[in-house]
C-alpha cells in the first residue's frame, strides 16, 4: 500500500480523477486529495472525500489543518504527489516556484517525487510558454506525462486531453517502482501504421491508418517490462519511451523487417498493410490524354507468413478492421491467417485516426466484446492479456 497525495486542478477533466481515485483504492493505495480553487468548480470536496474516505484539503488558511498537521507534513507523508489534471496555469506556477495557494505550497515544500498529468486546450499545450514550463519542470526532475490526443471538450482536436485514468495509474505505479513487470525478459514485435506503396517518385497508394493504436500497444507492452520492436509505416508519432523503432515505407520493407526482428515471444500485427503495390515508375507519370491504368500486384501477407513460419512467436495476434459483420469476418480471418487471436474493430465510424476504439477479442475459446474505450486503455488491457497468456504457456 502506497500513499498518494492527489492535487486536483481546475479543468473539465477533473471528473476523471474520480475514476483515478477508484482505481488507486482498488489497487490498495491510500489517496489524500487537495482540491484547488479552480478544481472545486468541476468536482466537489464531498465527492473526493467520499471516494478517498479521507478529508479533502482546499485552503492554505485552514487553521485547523495547520494546527493538526501542517502543509509541510501533508506534502511529505505521501509516497508520491500526483497533479491531475494539471492546468497550464498550475504548471506555470510550479515552474516559477510560486506558492500562493495550498497546492503550490505543497508542491514547493515536498521532498517526494511528483507526477504531473496535464490537461488543457491544444493551443495552450503547444504555446511556447507551456512548452517552456514543461521543459523546466522536467529539468527539475518532475515527471510530466504527455497528454492524450483527441477531441476536446472545447470542440478542438489535438494533444491536450488528460491521459486515461488507467494510464495515469500505470505511470503512478511505475514512478513508485511497483509497476507490473510481467513481460520482463520477453521480446514482443509490434507493427503499426499504414504502408505507402509508390506509384512514381511523387505519388503513392496508402490508407487512413494513423498508427495510434499500434504505438499505444508498443508503449503499454514496454511499460510492463517487454523489450519491444516497433515496425512503423509512415506516421507522425513520437517513439514511445523504451521502444526500439524501425521505420519502413512499403509492405515488402515491413515484411523484411519483421523477419529480421525474429525471434520474438509474441507479435501484435496492428499495421494496416496495403494489400497491393504497383510496379513503380522511375519518372513522374504524366497526363497523356487517356487515364493511366494501374496494375495492382498483391503484397506478401506478413501476418499469415509469420503464423506458419519456422520462427513463429508463441503468440501471434492480428487485427481486423471491418465495416460490417465484424465478428463473423474476424472469426474467419483468425482461421485463414493462422494466428492465435484477432482483435477486431469496427471502422465504420471515426476509429481510423480517432482517439477511441471499440474492439472484440476473438480467440480459439470464443469472442470477448470490450466496451468502447480510449486506444490507450485498449492497449493496456491487451498488454496485460498478452502477459497472462505468455505466463500460462511458458
Ligand atoms: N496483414 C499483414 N500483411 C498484409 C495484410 C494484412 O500482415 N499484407 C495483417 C494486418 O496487420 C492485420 C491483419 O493482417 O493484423 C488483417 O489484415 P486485413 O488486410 O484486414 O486482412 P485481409 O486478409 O486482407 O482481409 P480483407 O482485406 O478481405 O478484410
Amino acid at each position: 500500500m502506497k500513499r498518494i497525495l492527489l492535487i486536483v486542478g481546475g479543468g473539465i477533466a477533473a471528473y476523471k480523477t474520480c475514476e483515478l481515485i477508484r482505481l488507486l483504492r482498488g489497487r490498495g493505495h491510500a489517496v489524500r486529495c487537495v482540491l484547488t480553487e479552480g478544481g472545486s468548480h468541476f468536482v466537489t470536496p464531498m465527492t473526493l472525500a467520499a471516494l478517498s474516505e479521507q478529508p479533502v484539503h482546499t485552503s492554505l488558511w485552514d487553521l485547523k489543518d495547520e494546527a493538526e498537521m501542517g502543509h509541510i507534513q501533508l506534502s511529505r507523508q505521501a509516497d508520491l504527489v500526483v497533479v491531475a489534471p494539471a492546468t497550464a496555469d498550475l504548471m506555470a506556477r510550479m515552474a516559477a516556484g510560486l506558492a500562493g495557494d495550498l497546492a503550490t505550497t505543497l508542491l514547493l515544500a515536498t521532498d517526494k517525487p511528483v507526477l504531473v498529468a496535464p490537461a488543457m486546450n491544444v493551443r495552450m499545450w503547444t504555446h511556447p510558454a507551456t512548452v517552456r514550463n514543461v521543459a523546466r519542470l522536467r529539468a527539475d526532475g518532475i515527471a510530466v506525462m504527455d497528454p492524450d490526443e483527441g477531441a476536446m471538450a472545447c470542440g478542438e482536436y489535438g494533444p491536450g486531453r488528460l491521459p486515461e485514468p488507467v494510464a495515469i495509474l500505470a505511470a503512478i505505479e511505475a514512478a513508485l517502482g511497483i509497476g507490473d513487470r510481467s513481460l520482463a525478459g520477453r521480446h514482443v514485435l509490434v507493427t503499426a501504421g499504414p504502408t505507402h506503396e509508390p506509384i512514381d517518385p511523387v505519388r503513392y497508394l496508402a490508407n487512413r491508418s494513423s498508427g495510434r493504436q499500434g504505438f499505444a500497444i508498443a508503449r503499454a507492452l514496454a511499460a510492463i517490462g517487454a523489450r519491444v520492436t516497433l515496425i512503423a509505416g509512415p506516421v507522425a508519432l513520437p517513439t514511445p519511451a523504451g521502444v526500439d523503432r524501425i521505420d519502413v515505407q512499403t509492405a515488402r520493407e515491413m515484411a523484411d523487417a519483421v523477419v529480421g526482428a525474429m525471434p520474438a515471444d509474441a507479435a501484435v500485427m496492428v499495421a494496416a498493410v496495403a494489400d497491393w503495390h504497383v510496379a513503380p515508375l522511375d519518372q513522374k507519370l504524366k497526363k497523356a490524354g487517356t487515364p493511366p491504368a494501374l496494375t495492382l500486384i498483391e503484397n506478401p501477407d506478413i501476418l499469415a507468413h509469420l503464423s506458419v513460419g519456422a520462427d513463429r512467436p508463441r503468440l501471434v495476434i492480428g487485427f481486423a478492421a471491418e465495416t460490417e459483420r465484424v465478428i463473423d469476418h474476424a472469426i474467419a480471418k483468425r482461421l485463414r491467417k493462422g494466428c492465435d487471436w484477432i482483435v477486431a474493430n469496427d471502422v465504420s465510424g471515426d476509429v481510423m485516426g480517432g482517439a477511441d476504439n471499440s474492439v472484440h477479442l476473438v480467440t480459439a475459446s470464443g469472442v470477448e466484446t470490450w466496451e468502447r474505450m480510449a486506444k490507450e486503455a485498449v492497449a493496456i488491457r491487451l498488454a496485460r492479456r498478452i502477459a497472462d497468456e505468455l505466463q500460462e504457456r511458458p
